[in-house]
């Protein structure tokens, strides 16, 4: 990419010669290449139709030639060097939810977590605690069952005020879905949670439960009691034990942990 910008640049310069082009095109390559930035990303590698365990490979590639992201690296170790290399990726954007994985020990989107500066090669894993279907993409049905669970839509048991048009809401009521709204479900959260990690099955997790409480807080829902009462549960709710980091792993800057305290109060005073 570096070497196509010179291109272009050169090519702006109207006194060179054609000759005198190349020579300097070659120069500047060469200069490119002498002053490469390498680094190592060290990634979990499994595949279920081989029988050798699961490792982690090594990748040298030259950060002058990629963009600023870990999922840039990826893209390009998959275009350019190995294309077996397994992971999830959709929007590049922060949006779809798609990329999150392990990077340096912190879950997080590919996408939006820069390649660290410095000779320490990067390492890069599955999100932890889940099954691994293929390299770094893992198996999400579980995490989407809970979420299913908790019925993220409207309910409602009296008939539209206005039939065919959208129930309204305050501003101020709005506002009471800020934070929770804005989750893209990528599982960060509920993947770094402990009680998540020895329960998988029986809690909740942090991102179920986070929307749980946005249909909970929802003026124009009709099912509250209905909804408290089907997570007033021993493991559905009260596994969290507050360590809160579903806080610190979300991508997004949002507190499932936050969320998941207004439930448990909600139960006691409802
Ligand atoms: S606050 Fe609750 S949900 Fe968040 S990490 Fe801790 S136990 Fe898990
Ligand atoms: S709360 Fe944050 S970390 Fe959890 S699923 Fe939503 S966006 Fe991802
Ligand atoms: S690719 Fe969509 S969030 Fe990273």
């Amino acid at each position: 990419m570096a070497t196509g910008l010179m291109r272009r640049a050169i090519a702006r310069v109207p006194a060179l010669s054609p000759a005198a082009r190349a020579v300097t095109y070659r120069e500047h390559a060469s200069e490119a290449k002498s002053s490469a930035t390498p680094k190592t990303f060290q990634i979990y590698r499994w595949n279920p139709d081989s029988p050798q365990k699961p490792e982690l490979q090594s990748y040298e590639i030259d950060l002058k030639e990629c963009g600023p992201m870990v999922l840039d690296a990826l893209i390009k170790i998959k275009n350019e060097v190995d294309p077996t290399l397994t992971f999830r990726r959709s929007c590049r954007e922060g949006i779809c939810g798609s990329c999150a994985m392990n990077i340096d020990g912190r879950n997080g989107l590919a996408c939006l977590t820069k390649i660290a500066s410095g000779g320490v090669a990067t390492m890069i894993t599955p999100l932890p605690h889940m099954f691994v279907i293929k390299d770094l993409v893992v198996d999400m049905t579980n995490f989407y069952n809970q979420y299913k669970s908790i019925e993220p839509w409207l309910k409602r048991k009296s008939p539209p005020e206005n039939p065919g048009k959208e129930n309204l809401q305050s501003k101020e009521d709005r506002k009471k879905l800020d934070g929770m709204y804005e989750c893209i479900l990528c599982a960060c959260c509920s993947t770094s949670c402990p009680s998540y990690w020895w329960n998988p099955e029986s809690y909740l997790g942090p991102a179920a439960l986070l929307h749980a409480n946005r249909w909970i807080m929802d003026s124009r829902d009709e099912y509250t009691k209905e909804r408290l009462d089907a997570i007033n549960d021993e493991f559905k709710l009260y596994r969290c034990h507050t360590i809160l980091n579903c806080a610190k792993a979300c991508p997004k800057g949002l507190n499932p942990g936050m969320q998941i305290q207004n439930i448990k109060r909600l139960e006691r005073t409802s």
